[in-house]
């Protein structure tokens, strides 16, 4: 297989949005790893876990691979309207798969995630790309504290919702839209450029037991977490495979044309008893929605993913191709 690198941008300057979060911390080792990104800041935000502690992985992960200087801020703590949820157990006790890395040494700036996000657009030169892979609080506060900032966003890749697919956190919402549906509707219906990844393609990319456990024994550093995140996971769900998650958005960065994008209008759902959270799609044929005069705001969406090829560009960002049967 030819590079999934050759398609891909020249290091594309992002800011990453994470809960780290196992799956978060995938996405970061392949955000931190690739040449085709340029990972001008991390912003933190309550999700996958506590805030602090959420800061305190991303930190512990960027010591584990001495990573270079990279601005990490801690931001919102909570979801604008609906109380703190307590963290699912999925990613662990410390919401990174407990797998034993020393404390940071490196900290967190002192500015807030908003005023960092603000501060790292409105210098740019041009605008930047804003990959979000958490509850979208942080981001929601920047669109209402500084709406003229949307200017300097190029567009927002955001890991969240369902499109064909059940929740994963009620019948009708995924985690991230669900832990702060207002901060989403704000973003998603912004009228900013959104490429949505929802669960359907986050449902599509995974490594097998067979794999974490090579990778764990891989040489480099970041191999190596990869493989005992995808080992923890194994053995919470009693599976012999774990998804990527998170890092299926970063890859869809990287690699756009590995990943089928549609244009349809949405809502976020706020108001159902069972369906609050939920985002949903009219797909309707353009007459159809013309004659009912609807007005949702248009996004992307991707529906698929070629898991082939993200499962190479994944393994070999982390020097790990090896690992890969196929
Ligand atoms: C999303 O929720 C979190 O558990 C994951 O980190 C991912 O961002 C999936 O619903
Ligand atoms: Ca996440």
């Amino acid at each position: 297989m030819s590079s999934a690198y050759d398609c891909a941008h020249t290091s594309l300057p992002v800011l990453l949005d994470v809960d780290t979060g196992g799956d978060d911390a995938l996405a970061l080792l392949l955000a931190m790893a690739s040449p085709a990104l340029e990972v001008r800041g991390i912003t933190c935000v309550a999700g996958n876990q506590r805030l602090d502690q959420v800061v305190t992985n991303t930190l512990t992960l960027l010591d584990a691979i001495e990573a270079p200087p990279v601005a990490v801020a801690a931001g919102m703590d909570r979801a604008i309207l609906d109380a703190g949820r307590a963290p699912p157990p999925l990613h662990g006790k410390d919401g990174m798969g407990d797998l034993g890395l020393p404390a940071p040494r490196r900290t967190a700036i002192e500015a807030h995630a908003v005023e960092f996000l603000r501060r790292s657009l409105a210098d740019a030169a041009e605008p930047l790309t804003l990959i979000c892979l958490a509850p979208l609080t942080n981001i929601a506060m920047l669109l209402l504290m500084y709406p003229q900032i949307g200017e300097k966003i190029a567009r927002l890749y955001v890991m969240g919702g369902a499109f064909a697919t059940p929740g994963n956190t009620t019948p009708a919402a995924e985690f991230n839209i669900r832990c702060d549906p207002e901060a989403a509707a704000i973003v998603l219906q912004s009228g900013l450029p959104v490429t949505l990844y929802p669960l359907d393609p986050f449902r599509q990319v995974w490594f097998t037991q067979e794999e974490g456990t090579a990778m764990s024994q891989a040489g480099s550093m970041a191999a190596s977490i990869t493989g005992g995140i995808v080992l923890h996971y194994c053995r919470y769900f009693e599976a012999d495979y774990a998804l990527i998650g998170d890092a299926g958005a970063v890859a869809a960065v990287i690699d756009p044309m590995g990943a089928t994008t549609e244009r349809y209008p949405m809502h976020v759902e706020l108001f159902g008893s069972a369906t609050r959270g939920a985002t949903v799609f009219d797909l309707r044929s353009d007459r159809q929605r013309e004659r009912a005069g609807g007005d949702w705001t248009q996004i992307d969406v991707i529906t698929q993913v070629d898991a082939a090829r993200y499962r190479w560009l994944m393994a070999s960002a982390l020097g790990a191709e090896e690992i890969l049967k196929e």
